[in-house]
């Protein structure tokens, strides 16, 4: 069986500057690959010693990978500006009008150390604005993304991308270091598994509360069926399986610190995983409606996250409503 090429098919997309944008960072995304399979022999493993401007332990791999796509986008004339989970503020590469692209350069950082699931995720939002780059250009509704993607470091590396026309999914082949098509993502409508941290539950707003509940009741339950659980602790090897083989992923907000509106960030983790979501047939929401749909207020804004098939993410958000009805 042949499996078309990324490069070949980004020659398909009718706008050039989206399709070098999204080569640049398939072929960034080869680098980190790279290293990571060299992992403990690279001396990349480990805390870099510092923290970022979220207050978190930034580990040499969150640094490594961050330089690498900042570096690899300052090459790329496409691209106007960036913003990163490991930047304090936005990058302007260009005072020409352009392509945004806001980036979580190693996702799931807590299993670098492990050898276990990580990740890149990106999101490309346009801007017709000329000269420096602002925050303010980038605070558009997910909406407005023109495309969006991950790319899985697991026991094969893969790339998932949207351009809004489905979700392709793509095999790194070690041989020839070509992403090859193997896949297009369909998340059923009903749900067999659940991901969240469950040790966070005494935290938890009593309608998440009330919806596991009733997920863990099974069969006997209100739901009528059981229910497994899984829990990578890395974003996008959970939204993966969801959009393999279907289920619910949550990141909910939690009164360990009452202020956070949750753990993961709005413009670099939720919005691009929205949009693969909803291109895949599922939704993606808060306990207020489509995150996709949110007005972002800041570029390191944090959301709460409720993504996956239609049907557990319908019941979740209307326990909520109850709840505040
Ligand atoms: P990051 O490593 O980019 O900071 O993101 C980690 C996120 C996300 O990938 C994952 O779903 C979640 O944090 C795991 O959080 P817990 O450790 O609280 O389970
Ligand atoms: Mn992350
Ligand atoms: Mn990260």
């Amino acid at each position: 069986m042949s499996h078309p090429i990324f490069k070949d098919q980004l020659r398909s997309l009718d706008n050039q500057a989206l399709a070098s944008t999204l080569d640049c960072l398939a072929e960034t995304c080869k680098d980190i690959s790279q290293q990571l399979k060299r992992g403990e022999l690279a001396g990349i493993l480990g805390a870099a010693g510092n923290e970022n401007v979220q207050g978190e332990e930034q580990k040499k791999l969150d640094v490594i990978a961050n330089d690498l796509i900042k570096q690899a986008l300052a090459g790329c004339d496409a691209v106007r500006g960036l913003a990163s989970e490991e930047e304090d503020d936005v990058v302007g590469l260009s005072e020409a009008p352009g392509l945004l692209v806001t980036f979580d350069p190693l996702d799931g950082s807590s299993n670098i150390d492990i050898n276990s699931m990580v990740g890149t995720i990106f999101s490309i939002l346009p801007s017709d604005t000329t000269g420096p780059v602002t925050e303010a250009e980038f605070l558009k509704p997910g909406r407005e993304q023109v495309a969006a993607g991950y790319v899985l470091y697991g026991p094969s590396t893969m790339l998932a991308v949207t351009t809004g026309d489905g979700v392709e999914m793509y095999t790194l082949d070690p041989v020839s270091g070509d992403f090859m098509l193997t896949r297009e993502a369909h998340i059923p409508q009903t749900a067999k598994e659940f991901a969240i941290n469950m040790s966070n539950q005494r935290f938890w707003a009593s309608s998440v509360q009330d919806y596991i509940a009733e997920l863990l009741q099974g069969a006997e339950g209100p739901r009528g069926k059981n229910y497994n659980m899984r829990w990578v602790a890395a974003m996008v090897a959970d939204v993966h399986r969801v959009l393999c083989r279907g289920g619910v992923f949550m990141y909910p907000w939690d009164a360990r610190d009452p202020n956070k509106p949750g753990k993961l960030r709005l413009m670099y983790e939720a919005n691009p995983m929205a949009f693969l979501v909803e291109q895949a047939g599922g939704q993606c929401c808060t306990p207020e409606g489509p995150i996709l749909d949110l007005q972002p207020e800041e570029i390191h804004q944090r959301v709460p996250v409720i993504l996956g098939a239609a049907e557990e993410v319908t019941r979740c958000v209307s326990m909520h409503a109850d709840v505040a009805a």
